[in-house]
């Protein structure tokens, strides 16, 4: 059965490779596409998203989102993604009008037309559209299949020692969605870690020989060279692509139980997703989190996703 998913992200290098993904695997539905600050400020990432929709022929509604966090003050990333907040590859002028509605109101939208537990909601930025979404419409919640969120972690952060970028930016929003009553798939540093577009990925996607692999590969190898000056990685984990690999092939990552809440009133521990697997809490599991990758898995789909696109017309001719 087709996964259908929109998908709220903060282009964002790897938020990208997470939309051509999207579009080019034939097992995911694209419904739509939202922006949130995150990465960058949203015109910024929201700039972004035209872009790689005009770079991968994604024709679908992209809606912009909210300017910033709930609460705390908006934290944005230029130094793993530059000041444009997709700096590497050429990008192209816009194919699409932005739809007119907010972010939240398109994803209001889309879930109440849907039938109920057909629509897999996909935040690969901080979770402030969701939580707003989820508040403007508390119907929703039970409507929606899943929510499988890049965030968090149960080991250790890259925005503090604790907490990871889309939560620490928004440990409010990401409590919100983290507690209420639908299923949650966390995909966390733990799991994205293991997801790097090594050399011989590159090398494959290279040999594609298309207008939209060669964007790819600018976005992998600037995104490389931001990853291996700031946190020492060989190649650069493609945190936000696992969301959606796992939604066109369940075997890609394992999954465990556990309880997951946001600490945020910690002196130092602000945004960690505490994470409980063995009931320590006494609270009730409220989170399937991500475990171990399957690596062949992502990259063969990956790859195959990024030819297929490239072979449309509107792509090719590019
Ligand atoms: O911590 C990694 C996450 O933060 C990814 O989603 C990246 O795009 C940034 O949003
Ligand atoms: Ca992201």
């Amino acid at each position: 059965m087709t996964e259908r998913l929109i998908l709220d992200c903060d282009p964002g290098h790897d938020d990208a490779l997470a939309m051509i993904l999207a579009a080019g695997d034939p097992r995911v539905e694209l419904l739509a596409v939202t922006t949130c600050a995150g990465n960058q400020t949203l015109p910024k990432v929201t700039r972004n998203a035209l872009a790689v929709c005009a770079v991968a022929g994604i024709d679908v509604p992209v809606a912009a989102g909210s300017v910033g966090p709930l609460v705390r003050p908006q934290m944005v990333a230029p130094e793993i993604h530059g000041e444009s907040g997709l700096d590497g590859p050429v990008l192209p002028e816009a194919t699409l009008e932005l739809d007119p509605r907010h972010a939240v109101d398109l994803i209001i939208d889309v879930v109440l037309a849907a039938e109920p537990g057909t629509v897999t909601l996909v935040p690969t930025g901080p979770l402030t559209n969701i939580a707003l979404a989820m508040r403007k419409e508390p119907a929703i919640v039970e409507r929606v299949k899943r929510v499988v969120l890049m965030g968090g972690s149960y080991t250790r952060g890259n925005k503090t020692p604790t907490a990871e970028f889309n939560i620490a930016a928004d440990p409010e929003a990401a409590q919100a969605v983290f507690s209420a009553p639908w299923p949650v798939t966390m995909v966390g540093l733990d799991l994205t870690h293991q997801a790097t577009a090594d050399t011989d990925v590159v090398d494959r996607i290279k040999a594609i020989g298309s207008p939209l692999s060669s964007f790819v590969v600018d976005v992998l190898e600037f995104f490389g060279s931001t990853y291996r000056e700031q946190q020492g990685f060989d190649a650069p984990p493609v945190h936000d692509l696992c969301c959606v690999a796992w939604l066109g092939d369940p075997e890609v990552f394992t999954t465990r139980e556990a309880f997951v809440a946001v600490e945020l009133t910690g002196t130092w521990t602000n945004g960690m997703t505490v994470t409980d697997f063995s009931g320590l809490l006494g609270q009730p599991v409220n989170t399937d989190v991500a475990i171990t990758l399957d690596k062949q898995r992502l990259w063969d789909m990956t790859v195959d996703a990024i030819a297929a696109l490239s072979a449309q017309p509107e792509v090719a001719a590019r």
